[in-house]
């Protein structure tokens, strides 16, 4: 889609520069929301606004650093370690995220972490103003900046001002937990537009919006004293091409990066995820431990690789994470491990998407079993990496934005160890003809639902209202 303004995308979390050097080769993926937002930005150009992912120990008390890449103008800005401390890995990472995947038990709440958070927006705001043309069009990504809209405002921004959850937005009583919920939703309505993955979401942000401030919804607005925002569903995606099989083969195969003599009898899984507890990758890993138990004819013909890529290390929760992780693939390794077979492949780092898109295309079964994910990108990037005459099979969680589209995939309840051990036991035994048909199926769903889509249809609302 054209644009006929300059993008303004504002996020946390930016490319790093030297991503742009390489043009992306061979630098491992910082996630899904820098993957879609760069493709749009390549595709408009405009001024790309963030962290650099530095901190310093001091207070920051220079401006932005301004680089161009092409068509994109990268400005970010450094934060102190205390800014980091208590913004990112504190608020972001300790409250705002659990609180909207629905953890409300690892919820923490502190006034200290909330003020650096409010800070943080303010700063964003002050930075950002001086940049801005009033025919931009700026679009804000994701719960760390839940109040740059509001900020903007008040320094009078009058322009179109967009704001997309890249997570799910949580029922009521959830997000009330939060003690400054009614603020965030306040500031959530001085957008013109706000987007979420899913129906489902949006639902719950009404519903959220309702409770806590009482305006009223007419379908498309939702309006409470002054403020009008419109909300709507958006579902991310990919960029499918890039996954696609190359006729030459892949580089990177899991045969040549783990080191097997080509078996064509092995049945591989495959799980890719960033280590964090929304994941549930320890129900993943009881979930292999049942199918093992349960067909042991399975036994050494069976291979489960999990990549987990490093995330939010400095976090307590994720460091117990990876430690629950680490037991229990050494637990089920040492149980049923013989000579010449270990069951689990654990890949403790980042991959590539050149290599990521070689693995999927080797793997029997993809894994996709979060316990709650706003969309999840692997479903889709497994779904476009695979062989169209002798396709993967998708096993995918309930609770992803993902399977409210990918109907094909097989859907399973990562909490029901034992179902979802089964409904894996059918996936690795199902004919080439129903693995064709569902493969198809879900890739035309991919392919309606890119990356390039996600970006041109938000754009488009924005530009319109
Ligand atoms: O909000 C979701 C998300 O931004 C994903 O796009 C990405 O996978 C992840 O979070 C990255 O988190 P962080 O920026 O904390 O590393």
């Amino acid at each position: 889609m054209a644009l006929n303004r300059r993008l303004i995308v504002v996020s946390n979390r930016v490319p790093p520069g030297s991503s742009f050097e390489s043009q992306g080769r061979g630098e491992a993926s910082v996630g899904g929301l820098v993957t879609a937002v760069r493709a749009a930005m390549e595709q408009s150009g405009g001024l790309w606004f963030g962290w650099s992912g530095r901190s310093t120990r001091r207070r920051v008390t220079t401006g932005p650093t301004v680089r161009l890449y092409g068509r994109i103008q990268l400005a970010t800005m450094d934060l102190s370690d205390d800014e980091v401390s208590l913004f990112y890995l504190g608020f972001s990472n300790r409250t705002l995220w659990p609180l909207l995947h629905s953890f409300p038990t690892r919820v923490v709440i502190r006034h200290d972490t909330y003020r650096a958070y409010r800070r943080i927006n303010q700063r964003f705001a002050q930075a950002l103003m001086p940049f801005l043309r009033p025919d931009d069009i700026v679009w804000v990504q994701d719960f760390h900046l839940f109040h740059l809209g509001y900020e903007l405002r008040r320094l009078g921004w009058q322009g179109k001002l967009g704001f997309f959850l890249h997570v799910p937005f949580p029922p009521a009583e959830i997000f009330s937990i939060l003690p400054w919920a009614s603020d965030t939703l306040s500031s959530l309505l001085q957008y013109d537009l706000v987007g979420l993955h899913d129906d489902r979401y949006v639902h719950n942000l009404v519903d959220t919006l309702n409770f806590k401030l009482g305006g009223e919804f007419d379908g498309e607005n939702y309006r409470y004293r002054d403020d009008t925002a419109r909300l709507g569903a958006f579902p991310i995606g990919i960029d499918p091409n890039s996954f696609k099989p190359r006729e030459e083969g892949h580089a990177h195969t899991l045969e040549n990066e783990l080191g097997l003599a080509d078996n064509p009898d092995r049945k591989l899984i495959l799980g890719v995820d960033r280590l964090d507890y929304t994941k549930g990758i320890p129900h993943r890993l009881r979930i292999f431990e049942r199918l093992l138990e349960r067909h042991p004819t399975l036994g050494s013909k069976l291979l489960y690789v999990q990549i987990s890529s490093p995330s939010r290390t400095r976090v307590p929760e994720y460091v117990q994470e990876k430690d629950q992780v680490e037991r229990l693939v050494g637990q089920i390794n040492g149980r049923f491990s013989e000579a010449g077979w270990v069951p689990i492949r654990y890949l403790y780092r980042s991959y590539a998407q050149s290599e990521l898109a070689g693995f999927y295309h080797d793997a029997d079964v993809c894994l996709v079993t979060p316990l709650r994910d706003g969309m999840n990108l692997v479903a889709k990037e497994f779904v476009a990496a695979q062989d169209t005459d002798s396709p993967g099979v998708l096993v995918l969680s309930s609770f992803t934005g993902a399977a409210s589209t990918m109907k094909d995939a097989v859907i399973v309840n990562p909490y029901d160890i034992e179902g979802t051990a089964e409904a894996t036991y059918r996936a690795l035994r199902m004919p080439a003809t129903e693995r064709r048909r569902r493969n198809r199926s879900l890739l035309s769903v991919v392919e309606r639902h890119s990356s390039q889509n996600w970006s041109d249809s938000f754009c488009a609302a924005l530009q319109e209202l």
